[in-house]
């Protein structure tokens, strides 16, 4: 990857959500659009301010930190007020935010708590929408923009430790597919892409991440795809080199969601078949 750059963002502002530490996805998806010349607003929870590092990348990109809670309107709505004024009209908004409270707390999927469930969904999914439909009523979106949500192929599939995060994906990604048949009138593209298990804060924080992790790198043909990847990955859907791809669920995952078994898994498959056979 070329240090500097191919200047695939030069001229296009925008926000990026969900940026608590140097291990978010968030971060490496602002350091790789920093690269390419975009610039942008950073967002995250008011809390975020005692949990993570943020000052230190909005220094390195010479970002405004706009506070907000994804779950409160008048908070997205002054963001987007605020975001307007520094920067005009927005041509990108990056959605890397993400909290399973049931799974935090290990309450299994058979008991799940339902107020902890619906933040969970509020949290993880409907924020989303909040985003999206605030970036429109302030009228800080621009036609042409691009928007990219951070998805897991738990939408899919079911990865049992994964449990009610599975149906927040789900629900973003139609989000996605929804808002996507609406924005294209003007133009405006939205995508999820679907990251391989990542070590951060979020990831470490579901139990038999390590399983989940272990499982991805040995059964993608490529291994899983790091957050740096994923930045830019993400770099390509904001650029106009994808200005056709909209409402797509886009893996990101070293070839993972295309495999069934691999050969790390055949040999000691066979080895127990042939034991009971004995
Ligand atoms: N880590 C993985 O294995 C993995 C894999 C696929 C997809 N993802 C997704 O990537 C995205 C980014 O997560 P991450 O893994 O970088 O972890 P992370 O913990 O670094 O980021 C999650 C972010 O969500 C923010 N957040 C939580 N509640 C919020 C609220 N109410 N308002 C605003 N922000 C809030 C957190 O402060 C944090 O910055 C999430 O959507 C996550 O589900 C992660």
């Amino acid at each position: 990857m070329s240090d500097s750059g191919f200047g695939l963002l030069r001229g296009k502002k925008g926000v990026i959500f969900g940026a608590l530490n140097k291990k978010s996805i968030a971060w490496s998806i602002a350091e790789s659009v920093y690269r390419e010349g975009g610039r942008f607003a950073l967002s995250n929870a008011p809390v975020a301010k005692r949990l993570g590092s943020l000052d230190a990348l909005a220094e390195k990109t010479g970002s405004r930190i706009l506070w907000a809670d994804a779950t409160s309107d008048k908070d997205i709505e002054n963001l987007f007020e605020e975001a307007k004024k520094s920067y005009g009209k927005i041509d990108f908004i990056v959605h890397a935010i993400g909290m399973g409270v049931n799974v935090r707390k290990r309450r299994e999927y058979d008991r799940l708590n339902y107020d902890w469930y619906q933040k969970t969904l509020n949290i993880s999914s409907i924020s989303l929408h909040r985003i999206v439909h605030h970036a429109l009523e302030t009228g800080a979106l621009a036609d042409g923009a691009s928007i990219v949500a951070i998805s897991y192929i738990g939408a899919q599939r079911t990865f049992t430790r994964y449990s009610e995060m599975g149906d927040a994906k789900a629900l973003l990604e139609s989000i996605v597919r929804t808002w996507g048949s609406v924005l294209g009138r003007r133009g405006i593209r939205i995508n999820a892409v679907s990251q391989s298990p990542t070590r951060t804060t979020a990831g470490m924080g579901i139990a038999g991440f390590d399983a989940l992790f272990e499982f991805g790198e040995r059964l993608s043909p490529l291994g899983n795809a790091d957050a740096a990847s994923c930045g830019d990955y993400t770099v390509t859907l904001l650029s106009d080199l994808t200005r056709m791809v909209t409402m797509q669920t886009l893996y990101h995952d070293g070839g993972f969601s295309s495999m069934g078994i691999s050969e790390e898994f055949v040999e000691p498959m066979v080895k127990a078949a042939q034991k009971a056979d004995q």
